[in-house]
């Protein structure tokens, strides 16, 4: 199946109480890991590429050449969207020239009437070539790939005002982090995000920072309109854990065990099973 904007899989979720993962992607054994379980699990999904992550695999055009390659030999029928995760306003353009199905602009740092003037371009720019965009308000504390926030709170009728823009998704700080939680964290603003979606009616919201949220708290926010998580992190954390385990058991040195086909390996399949929880744990299971 070719790619897909994230617009119908978003508003399927939406209307059916589920939502839909998007998983961060930095290289060949990442990619290919999410969209085996997806495939697997018969389930829609999300491949995130930050600014960061395309430059380390040396660019847009790769991106997209290996997934659209993948979506081919690893035969996927399931839904697929390739989506910038917090793209500035240049790279969200090249994205959408390079053929990625989906953007994210991020323009909470500038004042709101910027980030209403740079988000209505890109809406336009993108809708003209059925792409989708997700828009943030507010902010998303800590750091991803030198994008820092300072986890403010999304204020509503700013939320309104963007949503109004015809963006198909909706990120909206409510007290999230990217990386780890930390012990003192005070939760998810449940409350705001329940104002945000009775303002912004069906309109699809982002929970970004999945890392870390206790399920219950996942579920809940599912019930309240979130119809998108990103998890980044802790695909990270679960690949360092199985490849640290298999060279301190010493498997590197024993037969070709250097192989990096085999040295990956553990960390690629422990990926796999993150992400089939994480697709269990969202409702996105069979919805494909
Ligand atoms: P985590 O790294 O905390 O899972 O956040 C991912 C994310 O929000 C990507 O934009």
């Amino acid at each position: 199946m070719a790619l897909v904007s994230a617009k119908e899989m978003l508003q399927k979720a939406r209307k059916e109480g589920y939502a839909v993962g998007q998983f961060n992607i930095n290289n060949l054994e990442w990619t290919k890991a999410i969209l085996t379980a997806a495939e697997e699990s018969k389930s829609p999904v999300i491949l995130g590429v930050s600014e960061g992550a395309a430059r380390y695999m040396t660019g847009f055009d790769t991106v997209v050449g290996m997934v659209n390659g993948m979506l081919k030999n690893l035969n996927i029928t399931v839904p697929v969207a390739i989506h910038l995760d917090h793209g500035s306003f240049e790279g969200a353009k090249k994205c959408i020239e390079a053929g990625f199905s989906s953007v994210m602009f991020d323009g909470s740092h500038f004042e709101i009437e910027e980030n209403i003037q740079k988000t209505k371009e890109i809406v336009q720019y993108a809708h003209d070539l059925g792409i989708s965009v997700e828009a943030e308000v507010g902010s998303i504390g800590g750091e991803e790939d030198g994008i820092v926030g300072g986890g403010e709170v999304a204020d509503v009728n700013e939320c309104k005002m963007i949503a109004d823009l015809g963006v198909d998704m909706l990120a909206a700080g409510i007290g999230n982090i990217h990386g780890k939680y930390p012990e003192n964290w005070a939760g998810l603003r449940l409350d705001v995000l329940k104002e945000i979606q009775d303002a912004t009616g069906q309109m699809p919201l982002v929970l970004h920072g999945g890392t870390g949220i206790p399920g219950d708290m996942i579920k809940e926010a599912i019930s309240l309109g979130v119809s998108k998580i990103n998890v980044n992190t802790e695909i990270q954390l679960v690949f360092a854990e199985a490849t640290r385990q298999y060279i301190e058991a010493g498997k590197d040195l024993q037969g070709k065990g250097f192989d990096p086909r085999k040295l990956l390996k553990p960390g690629y399949d422990a990926a796999i099973a993150t992400v089939k929880e994480k697709m269990e744990l969202f409702g996105s299971v069979n919805k494909a």
